[in-house]
């Protein structure tokens, strides 16, 4: 049997700790025939850690198979020891009447942190996603403050975005979610990112051909995309939980065991591509394979997308700028 892999999972004991990590102990994200360790890490207050401690009670009742070990932590350098996968979901969020140079402030801290902690002691292999918002600026931080570590192994979560769209499309067509192929969405993790079906297909059939409709497509889907945090926030009285831990392992399943040439989103840092600054960190549609993703290339930029695409690079630039003195 494989040898066990070890998962660091930050923010282990709130919302999307909660939906996360038994589904990663029973083998939903790195497979059912591989084993991993969690190393959970929560803040050092004492309730943080009592929650920590009633999940891990409850991991441990669920008797699951997979799971070869779980450690609870309060320092990164500890909680990342080895890593091999690491989700950074603990974050601080927008408060009401927060700043944002004060958001920027309080998750600069924990990003640079964290970063320097796996840049000393993760797997040199480590693939990291970062859950905890702002996502794409939080997983800039850390690329920045790990030197050491490939850039190429810091990602942002867009999939949650990419899920949405696809079921956005889904119900507009009639057709089953899981026969869409090539949906791409790009940009930063906020309501700026830019939806884009044009080389979508169902069947092998264009959805854009289908839908028929560019209307429908810049006053009702992007923004119900776009909104759609907020939305569930309003009906809930929570923020998306459930629904985003699917996406976190959507993510680092396909990364790590390939789409098999099916085209999924991950914000990763640029190398140039599609006139983004490098560095940034975008989403793009990406297929993976054999542990790496590779961006799909060639797609053709018309003019209402390069205006969508714009929009959201300057924020993700605004927001970079924000942090530089950090880095
Ligand atoms: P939550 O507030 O229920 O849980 C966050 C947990 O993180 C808390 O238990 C807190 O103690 C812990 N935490 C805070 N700072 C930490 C640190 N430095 N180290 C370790 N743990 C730390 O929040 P929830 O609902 O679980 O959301 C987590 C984050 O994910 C938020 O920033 C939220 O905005 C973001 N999010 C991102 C989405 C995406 O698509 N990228 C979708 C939905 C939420």
């Amino acid at each position: 049997s494989k040898k066990p892999v070890r998962v660091a999972v930050t923010g282990a004991a709130g919302q999307i700790g909660y939906a996360l990590l038994f589904r990663i102990a029973s083998g939903e994200m790195l497979g059912k025939d591989q084993p991993v360790i969690l190393q959970l890490l929560e803040i050092p207050d004492e309730k943080a850690q009592n929650a920590l401690k009633g999940v891990i009670m409850e991991l441990e009742d669920c008797a699951f198979p997979l799971l070869a070990g779980i450690e609870a932590h309060s320092d990164p350098k500890t909680a990342f020891k080895d890593t091999d996968y690491a989700l950074l979901v603990g974050s601080r969020p927008r408060g009401p009447g927060m700043e944002r140079s004060e958001l920027l402030a309080i998750n600069g801290a924990i990003f640079t942190a964290q970063g320097k902690a796996l840049n000393e002691v993760a797997s040199r292999n480590v693939k990291v996603l970062v859950v905890g918002n702002p996502a794409n600026t939080n997983a800039y931080i850390a690329m920045k403050s790990a030197p050491d570590l490939p850039a190429k192994n810091f990602t942002a979560m867009l999939r949650l975005d990419h899920n949405r769209a696809a079921s956005q499309i889904a119900a507009k067509t009639g057709k089953a979610v899981a026969e869409i192929e090539k949906l791409a969405v790009w940009g930063n993790h906020s309501p700026t990112m830019y939806a884009d079906y044009r080389f979508a297909t169902i069947g092998g059939e264009s959805v854009k051909a289908m839908i028929n409709d560019e209307t429908w497509n810049r006053e009702t889907f992007l923004p119900t995309v776009g909104k759609r945090g907020a939305a569930i926030i309003a009906a809930r009285g929570l923020s998306s939980a459930a629904s985003a831990a699917n996406a976190a392992i959507d993510h680092m399943r396909d990364w790590a065991l390939g789409t098999n040439g099916k085209w999924v989103t991950m914000g990763i840092p640029s190398n140039g591509e599609y006139g983004i600054p490098k560095e940034v960190m975008f989403g793009y549609p990406v297929t993976c394979e054999n542990g790496e993703y590779k961006i799909v290339e060639g797609l053709e930029i018309d003019a209402f997308s390069q205006e969508c695409i714009k929009k959201t690079l300057d924020e993700l630039l605004g927001e970079q700028d924000g942090v530089k003195h950090l880095i």
